[in-house]
């Protein structure tokens, strides 16, 4: 059978490890697909960069839509990134009728809907494996593998700059600014690293698991978002010594009064799988009736691990190009007909359990107004730690830690309690609050 000719939008981290497996693997991959899989044209701006990756293999071209506009590519990669111009040349591929692997969850998690609504009408597919968690094939997993179960929740570690970040931060007490470099350097973050470290590139993964694990269109607007630039060493600490790791978590859970879509740094038992991912590696626990617990672990970033995800998806086109539509897998798991308008949660009705940490005066009494504030809001403390006023403030300090963990309550009763607790005077700096999530 004819080889599939593909043509890349944007040859950069990405789209040279792509390019490059291709080339390593193609007879075993040959093997698979059913037929060839060959990169033809690919396009970057920096032509002369792009001649260097490719050599004679392909055609190098500047401008992306001349790609698009070439009858013979089959499928178009898009891997440039961003929401604006990658939104244009995936709707006009769309409407040129080529099928479209993105690695761009950015993209999909804010335009998915128009997206997959595009392909839809035009009979193509969208094929997106390397847009979540990198080399782990887990909407594969969420989509197909795990189709016969009623999904309950999943949690995730899906930002690998961020992960790598708490590792190095806690491992070998680095700052923060000097560990955010060195994963630019390798490759991990985003063009806008803020996007990793404010938990933004976080709640696109997430965003896009929760339409697939529960059948609803993308609703980025509605995740609660949150990174991990308060975190403070401090908490880090403590956490340990009470028996947790802080890892920012992708959540996304079902429950009786909606979807839970939510990303910020958690408190999770050190005891725990998952709190045992370090450096840029992404695991994801996902709870399902008919299963159980099933984790999914692997590299979330970098050149060839995310190729690996791309280079899937091509070979699900060479095999199912020929299909009618109708016959290939959902975009989102479930018929395009058959979403579900499940609302999602305000971050107000959440119920999870928390740590807290007040900074008070060392005094007598503190202890019994703060708890006396939390029984008020009907929140049940689990534990508490004080620490010695020597050991925060120095010697002769007048000053303490006061880390309280809580069992599980609503957000918004949680909110209540933080602010009379911040108005007592003996309360000296902004409580900090860190999510606990058990994953039991
Ligand atoms: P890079 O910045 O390394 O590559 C993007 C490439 O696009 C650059 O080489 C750039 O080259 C090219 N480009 C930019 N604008 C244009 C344009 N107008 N026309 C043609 N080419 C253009 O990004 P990555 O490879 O890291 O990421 C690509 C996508 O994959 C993003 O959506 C990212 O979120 C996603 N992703 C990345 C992962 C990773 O580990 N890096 C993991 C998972 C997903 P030039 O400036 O010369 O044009
Ligand atoms: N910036 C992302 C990360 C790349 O650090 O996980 C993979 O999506």
């Amino acid at each position: 059978m004819k080889s599939i000719q593909v043509g890349i939008l944007g040859i950069g981290t990405v789209g040279s490890g792509v390019f490059n497996v291709l080339q390593r693997n193609q007879e075993e991959i040959r093997r698979r697909a059913g037929r060839g899989i060959e990169v033809t044209m690919v396009s970057r701006r920096d032509v002369a960069k792009a001649r260097e990756l490719v050599g004679e293999h392909a055609q190098v071209v500047a401008d992306a839509r001349a790609i698009i506009a070439n009858p013979a590519i089959d499928v178009v990669v898009e891997l440039i990134g961003g929401y604006t111009l990658a939104r244009e040349l995936v709707l006009e591929a769309i409407a040129a009728g080529k099928h479209v692997v993105t690695a761009n969850k950015a993209l999909l998690a804010v335009h998915g809907t128009e997206i997959f609504a595009a392909a839809h009408a035009k009979g193509v597919i969208v094929a997106f494996e390397a847009a979540v968690a990198g080399g782990i094939p887990i909407i594969k997993a969420l989509r197909e593998g795990l189709s016969g179960n009623s999904i309950q929740w999943i949690a995730g570690i899906i930002n690998g700059t961020t992960n790598f970040i708490l590792s190095e931060m806690r491992d070998k007490g680095l700052d923060f600014d000097v560990v955010l470099k060195e994963a630019q350097r390798l490759g991990y973050a985003e063009a806008d690293p803020t996007f990793d470290i404010e938990g933004v590139d976080a709640a696109h993964k997430a965003t896009l698991m929760s339409a697939i694990a529960f059948g609803i269109p993308v609703q980025f607007d509605k995740a609660y978002v949150e990174g991990i630039t308060k975190l403070d060493a401090a908490d880090i600490r403590y956490a340990e010594k009470l028996g947790y790791r802080i890892k920012l978590l992708g959540v996304t859970k079902r429950t009786p009064q909606g979807i839970e879509l939510r990303v910020h740094p958690s408190l999770v038992p050190a005891k725990r799988l998952i709190a045992n991912v370090e450096g840029a590696m992404n695991a994801v626990v996902v709870q399902a009736d008919a299963v159980g617990t099933t984790l999914y672990y692997g590299k979330g970033a970098g050149s060839e691990p995310t190729a690996s995800a791309v280079i899937a998806d091509l070979v699900d086109i060479a095999r199912l190009a020929t299909a009618d539509a109708e016959h290939r897998v959902p975009y989102l798991a479930f018929q395009n007909d058959k979403l579900s308008d499940l609302p999602v949660m305000p971050m107000s009705e959440v119920v999870t359990s928390y740590y807290l940490r007040l900074r008070v005066a060392d005094q007598a009494g503190v202890l019994a107004k703060v708890t006396g504030i939390l029984a008020a809001a009907d929140i049940s403390i689990d534990a508490v730690l004080q620490r010695e006023a020597d050991e925060v403030g120095g010697e002769g300090s007048t000053q303490t830690d006061l880390i309280i963990l809580t069992h599980e309550t609503r957000e918004g009763n949680m909110n209540d309690a933080i602010a009379h607790m911040q108005a007592l005077p003996t309360v000296l700096q902004p409580i900090t609050r860190i999510r606990k999530e058990e994953l039991s």
